[in-house]
């Protein structure tokens, strides 16, 4: 089945990820921010190949994982929206711009990720634009002065550049 050989490659490419670093449990971080540079997240399945191939318990290995806010256990969207809840963002109603993209993208509950896996969406510390706030990053460009009605705007263009890609002229 191709999620079976899509595991078993994932695993010789992890399993070439701990040779570089080799098993040391200092080693732990940085394979762990290598593998989620290639596939955009942590599967549990790899935690557990990365414990049984290091040698360390699963529940240090999964702790490790979700202590560290960098790390995500889930699939990440086509498009990560960061909406940044710093000072001078938060005080610029930030959180009413966060609440009006997660109903946009249809998110509930603890769900960050929609149903599509086109978005996901987050809250960040300052991203060092202040004087723009309040400020989204969707994939890391910065989106400045943002109100609940531009971010809505901002993920309908997204939407319909999905269902009509870019024409080209
Ligand atoms: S607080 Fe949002 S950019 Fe600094």
């Amino acid at each position: 089945m191709a999620l079976l050989e899509t595991t078993h490659r994932d695993f010789a490419n992890v399993s070439k990820i701990i040779g570089r670093h080799g098993k040391g449990q200092q080693e732990l971080v940085p394979i762990l921010q290598e593998v989620q540079a290639e596939y955009r997240y942590l599967p549990e399945e790899i935690l557990s190949h990365i414990s049984t191939a290091m040698g360390i318990p699963p529940a240090t290995v999964y702790g490790v994982a979700t202590f560290y806010a960098q790390f995500s256990l889930e699939p990440k969207g086509k498009y990560v929206i960061r909406v940044c809840d710093g000072t001078a963002c938060h005080v610029r109603h930030s959180m009413p711009i966060y609440e009006a993209i997660r109903k946009k993208t249809g998110l509930r509950g603890k769900r960050i990720t929609s149903a599509d896996g086109l978005f996901t969406v987050e809250t960040v510390a300052c991203v060092g634009a202040c004087g723009l706030a309040p400020v989204i990053t969707i994939n890391d460009e910065v989106y400045a002065q943002m109100t609940p009605e531009a971010a809505e705007m901002i993920i309908d263009a997204l939407m319909n550049r999905e269902v009509n890609p870019v024409e080209t002229h």
